[in-house]
């Protein structure tokens, strides 16, 4: 019996829809593997700001302080809009992320073999795809001082964001990615805007420092805008693309587009190895669309496929993560779909029915396996 404790954070939108069909993905396998589950659920967001008053709970962080993983759903709404920026929901998930400083976000882009039609770029550009992203999170122009709107003694008004970075944070950024880097297609592109920022320059400057200690690694590196543009037109030329907060959050859209759908992209959050533990939370790369949030309609995938990765990196679980990410495959193949990845002609599934047909797969690939 391996003792695992996870916090789940459902959020807002349709965080709670995709975590109530992963809450039955833990469940399968809490009776079917040797896993037993300590689990802990509370809100995030706007979720946490009507209940709490604020997006983000102290008790709530205490909590994802202590736990061996944290799953959420997802965050914001149109019904926060005017809130007032530091209660908003986005901020208690950066919180969160500072917080516990989850700098290395994974997001691997990875098109399954059944999805390659429901990409918007040619199937065979984006079939097999396997890229990972791996963005800074804890640093940059997200929290970078001084930030905010003010008016000057001119009267004028203006609205300011600051892009710092410390070598040290690009430096264990890097470090992720060369590590990534070498248990898979050996490449990192480091992007950045070198040509106009002088972050960007100290950026390249450190990538190239930090790359002479991984030779076996080729180290290239890529301005944001070509990045952005390399993606569309030829995705398979990656393998690891180490960027900042603020390129990751874009490129990582973008390449989750490639995959089919933004209803399938994972992502890990991670901090540094503290005597042998690491602070994780896992998330999907979609946000909370309030557009369809409560009709049934979401994608659950990309919060499952979050918790494979918890399988992975946290629980030290490969074959459980393998045998989910299966069965997802098997959902797919089998063309049950939500409406976002929906094969033309075939009707879509709710996310419930998402879920059921998940735990229909998990049965049945766990017996032939057995
Ligand atoms: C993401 C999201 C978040 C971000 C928002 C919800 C704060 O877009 O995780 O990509 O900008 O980091
Ligand atoms: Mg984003």
């Amino acid at each position: 019996m391996k003792n695992v404790s996870i916090l789940l954070l459902p959020g807002d939108g349709i965080g709670p829809e995709a975590i109530a069909e992963l809450s039955r993905v833990i469940e399968w396998f809490s009776s079917n593997t040797d896993l037993a589950f300590d689990i802990t659920t509370d809100d995030l967001g706007g979720a946490a700001y009507e209940r709490y008053g604020t997006p983000l709970a102290d008790t709530t962080l205490e909590v994802a302080k202590k736990v061996d993983a944290i799953v959420m759903g997802s965050v914001g709404g149109p019904q926060w809009d005017n809130v007032e920026r530091h209660l908003r929901p986005e901020a208690g998930l950066l919180t969160l992320r500072k917080e516990l400083d989850l700098f290395a976000n994974l997001r691997p882009a990875t098109c399954r073999a059944a999805l390659a039609s429901a990409s918007s770029l040619k199937e065979d550009l984006v079939s097999g795809l396997d890229i990972m992203i791996l963005r800074e999170l804890t640093a940059g122009v997200y929290f970078g001082e001084p930030r905010g709107i003010e008016t000057l003694p001119d009267g004028r008004r203006r609205g300011l964001d600051t892009q710092v970075y410390f070598e040290e944070e690009i430096e264990r950024l890097l470090r992720v990615g060369f590590e990534l880097a070498a248990k898979r297609n050996k490449k990192v592109h480091s992007v950045e805007k070198a040509n106009v920022m002088e972050s960007g320059v100290f950026w390249r400057e450190v990538a190239t420092r930090v790359g002479k200690d991984y030779p076996d690694i080729e180290l290239e590196h890529m301005y944001a805008d070509n990045c952005a543009m390399q993606l569309v037109r030829q995705p398979k030329q990656f393998d690891v693309i180490a960027t900042d907060n603020l390129f990751g959050d874009i490129l990582s859209d973008c390449a989750a587009m490639l995959t089919g759908s933004l209803g399938m992209l994972p992502s890990a959050s991670l901090g540094s190895e503290i005597d042998g533990k690491r602070a994780a939370l896992y998330e999907p790369v979609h946000g909370s669309a309030p557009d369809i949030a409560g009709q049934g309609l979401a994608n659950p995938l990309a919060t499952v496929l979050s918790f494979a990765m918890c399988l992975r990196y946290s629980f030290n679980r490969q074959s459980d993560a393998d045998l989910l990410e299966s069965a997802v495959d098997h959902v797919l193949a089998k063309n049950i779909r939500t409406t976002d990845i929906a094969a033309q002609g075939v009707k879509p599934v709710s996310t419930s029915d998402m879920g059921t047909a998940l735990i229909e797969a998990l049965n049945e690939l766990s017996t032939q396996n057995a």
